[in-house]
């Protein structure tokens, strides 16, 4: 039986009520197809989440990220809990704090310090200060379409923000070695750092690899005009490589930023950087509240060492290449043409022969009122924990999804 959302569209009433929006930000309602999406979740746990009207998902959001071994995860989530018994915000820091630190300049593979924050916005402000302060100059430049947060700088957003806010800022397409040779020709010894995201993955649109040779073109950019590389690894960190996304695509940057997936959802961000960052790096002032918070830290050291355990990139590569192959087939076979770019583990699904998403978003709805949540404007997840099984019914679902799509489009 289809599913239906009472309990949740009632909470949404409730929400609106006290809150804007109801839901906020990237979690809102806005970009799923009214009546078809839950709004409000019971549970969670491996790769599926209950909503609070008792209708089960299998997730390919992740939480946009950060589940990367899969909900409730009983060895993570045990670590926090046995270290928030000992405290949590303290005054001193625990020695987790280095531990941690080593854990993270082992694993990744550009690493020779670390530092932590909160959220991926804390890690990517932090990176243009330390960049700023390497060689005393401003400009940052940044691509087109990219993603670091909703910061002012990032310019995601466009209520609220002056000119001022992004006077400094530098825009190029991702992925054009040219164009950007050009803006530091333009801004000779102005520019501080460039920061990209380790492949382009853009909302409503397709994500883009990069091309042959892109990333080292851009280092040798970089080191001849003494720009600091920053890769934004936030969203797609560990999911790639453990040893970092730019270890996949044979690169190092100066300085990277992780957030999603360090502590498989307990809130913890980082950034890593090479020798030559360290000394700017800590003449910065950045501090937060919650920063040094022990559990958190225990959680990621569970999580990092249980991704490694279980080869949590491959499988999300496995898992996620079986979707796509799978999804290709059936909706072939069906005479639709369907697309699935970016690497296997963050796969951005679309139907080729329409930009209006009008497909897309029926596919969506018919995938979620049977039990798999996929998204259309935005490139999804692969976990640990999704199954053989659970993309085998997945599969299924989605051959009915195509069906409708098919009846109501013709193609
Ligand atoms: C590439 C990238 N950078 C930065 C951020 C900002 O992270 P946060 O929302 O944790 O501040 C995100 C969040 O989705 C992201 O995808």
């Amino acid at each position: 039986m289809a599913y239906t959302f009472n309990k949740s569209k009632e909470m949404f009433k409730r929400a609106t009520k006290v809150i804007p929006q109801g839901i906020y930000g990237h979690f809102n309602p806005a970009t799923t197809i009214p009546g078809s999406y839950p709004y409000f979740i019971s549970h969670a746990k491996g790769p599926r989440f209950w909503d609070i009207d008792g209708n089960e998902y299998i997730d390919y959001v992740c939480a946009y990220g950060p589940m990367l071994l899969g909900y409730a995860h009983d060895k993570v989530d045990e670590a926090f809990a046995k270290q928030a018994k000992k405290g949590t915000s303290t005054t001193p820091p625990s020695t987790l704090l280095v531990d941690l630190a080593e854990k993270m300049v082992d694993t990744i593979d550009c690493a020779d310090w670390a530092m932590f924050a909160k959220n991926g916005a804390d890690t990517t402000s932090w990176a243009m200060v330390i960049a700023r302060g390497y060689k005393k100059r401003n400009k940052i430049v940044l691509a087109e379409g990219g993603y670091h947060g909703t910061q002012p700088w990032a310019g995601s957003n466009h209520v609220g923000i002056t000119p001022t806010d992004r006077k400094d800022i530098l825009m190029v397409p991702w992925g054009d070695a040219a164009a950007f040779e050009k803006i530091v020709a333009e801004n000779k010894d102005q520019i501080a750092g460039a920061m990209f995201t380790p492949y382009h993955h853009p909302v409503f649109a397709h994500s883009k690899l990069p091309d042959p040779g892109f990333w080292s073109k851009m280092r040798k950019i970089c080191d001849e005009n003494d720009i600091v590389l920053i890769i934004d690894d936030v969203r797609v960190g560990w999911r790639l490589d453990i040893k970092g996304s730019a270890h996949a695509f044979g690169f190092k940057p100066d300085l990277a930023c992780y957030c999603k997936a360090i502590a498989n959802g307990y809130p913890i961000s980082a950034i890593v950087g090479n020798e030559k960052m360290r000394l700017s790096a800590s003449k910065v002032f950045h501090t937060g509240s919650y920063w040094n918070n022990s559990p958190e830290m225990a959680a990621a050291m569970a999580c990092i060492d249980e991704m490694k355990a279980v080869d949590a990139a491959g499988i999300c590569n496995a898992r996620g290449t079986q979707l796509k192959n799978g999804l290709i087939q059936i909706a072939t076979s069906h005479g639709l043409q369907f697309e699935v770019s970016g690497p296997p583990v963050m796969p951005f699904i679309k139907f080729a022969n329409e930009d209006n998403f009008k497909r897309s978003q029926l596919f969506c709805k018919e995938c979620s009122l049977n039990g798999v949540y996929f998204l259309w404007h935005h490139n999804m997840f692969l976990s640990a924990a999704h199954t053989e099984e659970d993309i085998k019914k997945t599969l299924d679902v989605a051959d009915a999804a195509f069906k409708v799509v098919k009846q109501q489009f013709g193609g």
